[in-house]
């Protein structure tokens, strides 16, 4: 349908969120909690929730990547990082709440306990398994046993708990087992040892607890919670890449402006070479059905559709390029329906509202980066500006993110004289923390659906009806003759 303009009458029109409502219709939906609004992301990676969070290094690291996926939707961790810090943000969720931590730290019995007590800060752990030059475990240190070290010249082997008393599982410990063990043994972390008594891991009470209290979280390989990684089609993409994939990360997104570029196809075809068919590979972003058409047959497991509809994007205005995202969104779904390729609806999301018309126009997910970058949960400080608490939000095609881009790759010769922003710095005021900010997107998803007569996603898929409406039913649709 786009392409090959000869007359103005011939210039399709594009629709944006703000430009339909879906009609409501007869409904045998009793309530929005009978809805279930589980989706995908990938073609083979489900959501209980469908929103994952905007690789932008102001949106998803850890910490965000850790709330997203145990919400049930996921993280994708940004790329403006050097490969190991990348992997660590990684390596940081999959150890977040695993049921069985195969590497756990470790302490030599000899160190001392001020060492003991900089390490455990550092990595943000209450305990440290104490092993000795052979891997053999000879006790348990954790925090409280430090408050005994007096003017730190003790060892840890003269506060850890030894290994005579220590309550320990074998190498193949169910989750049933272990919470068994911990319980009968009154102890929060319950050691693995292979016959030798050498450590194969370790499974904690939380991780038991956090796991049963959630059991929409969306988990990978060996019930860790998933996570994605951003990657470019640039430099290092490949070792960036296998390096991610040996982290455990679920899901590569390989993520440019211009997604229906040869340049981006490539790279789809030598990554997928490079990490074999583990992680999923999500491709974008693109606007049109030819983009997603050619992205999908190069392999990507999903389609991230959105040029230009995002809140810092000056794409639109810069390059004047982008297809708003409402129809972007739609020719995309349905281009890639018969492939069987998820549609990632990227950008431009500022309510329950929008994300339900995105899902109606046929995407299964879609990507937030405003809404959760004025969260705890984001990367970043609370500032003040004109007497108001707020976070710092860029586009990653701004100048402060190229300059921080720079900053991590010494191979990146751009001219900053000379660079063309297709996005800008802002601040966003701060929010509650991601749980309720997702609360509120879902909750208008479910009340879509149940208007719409849709118990499931592929439901309202189907169901959807838009009807488009004028600058006057734009009005009306917010309060308006009222002092708010
Ligand atoms: P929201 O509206 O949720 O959108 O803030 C997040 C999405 O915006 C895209 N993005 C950019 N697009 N220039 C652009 O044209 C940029 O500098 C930029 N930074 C982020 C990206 O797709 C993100 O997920």
């Amino acid at each position: 349908m786009l392409g090959g303009v000869s007359a103005p009458h011939d210039i399709p029109l594009a629709l944006s969120y703000d430009d339909v409502l879906l009609a409501p219709r007869r409904s045998s939906v009793g309530s929005r909690a009978d809805v279930d609004v589980a989706s995908r992301l990938t073609r083979s990676l489900g959501l209980s929730v469908p929103v994952v969070s905007a690789n932008m290094d102001t949106v998803t690291e850890s910490e965000m990547a850790i709330a997203m996926a145990r919400l049930g939707g996921l993280g994708i961790i940004h790329r403006f990082l050097t490969i190991e810090q990348q992997v660590e943000e990684v390596t940081r969720v999959k150890r977040a709440e695993a049921l069985v931590i195969e590497d756990p730290h470790t302490i030599d019995p000899h160190a001392a306990a001020e060492d003991a007590a900089e390490l455990m800060v550092e990595l943000g752990v209450s305990g440290l398994v104490v092993v000795d030059g052979e891997r053999r475990v000879v006790g348990m240190l954790a925090t409280r046993d430090l408050a005994l070290r007096g003017d730190g010249r003790m060892r840890v082997d003269q506060l850890m708990t030894p290994r005579a008393r220590l309550v320990t599982g074998g190498p193949d410990t169910s989750s049933k087992q272990a919470a068994e063990l911990l319980h009968t043994g009154r102890v929060e972390k319950l050691p693995l040892l292979d016959e030798g008594d050498r450590l194969v891991g370790l499974i904690t009470a939380r991780d038991l607890t956090q796991r049963a209290e959630r059991p929409g979280a969306t988990t990978g390989a060996k019930g860790r919670l998933a996570v994605g990684a951003a990657i470019g089609v640039r430099g290092d993409v490949l070792p960036r890449a296998r390096a991610l994939a040996e982290a455990g990360a679920d899901v590569l997104v390989l993520d440019v402006a211009h997604g229906h570029s040869d340049a981006a196809l490539r790279s789809l075809d030598a990554v997928r070479e490079a990490v074999g068919d583990e992680p999923q590979l999500v491709a974008g972003n693109v606007a049109t059905a030819a983009g997603a058409r050619d992205l999908a047959q190069a392999g990507a497991d999903a389609v991230k559709v959105g040029v230009g509809p995002g809140s810092v994007c000056t794409t639109r205005v810069v390059a004047g390029v982008g297809v708003p995202q409402l129809s972007a969104v739609m020719e995309c779904a349905e281009a890639l329906a018969e492939r069987d390729v998820p549609v990632i609806a990227d950008g431009g999301i500022r309510s329950g509202g929008d994300v339900a018309k995105a899902i109606a126009a046929g995407a299964s997910s879609v990507m937030v980066g405003n809404l959760l970058a004025g969260t705890p949960e984001s990367p970043g400080v609370v500032v003040q500006r004109n007497g108001h608490r707020v976070k710092v939000f860029r586009g990653m095609a701004s100048a402060p993110a190229a300059a921080a881009r720079r900053a991590v790759d010494e191979s990146d010769e751009t001219d900053f004289e000379r660079v063309v922003t297709e996005g800008v710095e802002a601040v966003v005021p701060l929010r509650d923390a991601a749980s309720r900010v997702v609360h509120q997107l879902v909750g208008g998803l479910r009340s879509a659906m149940s208007y719409s007569d849709a118990r499931t996603v592929p439901e309202l898929h189907r169901k959807a009806a838009f009807v488009r409406i004028t600058p006057g039913g734009l009005r009306e649709s917010y309060p308006h003759d009222v002092d708010l």
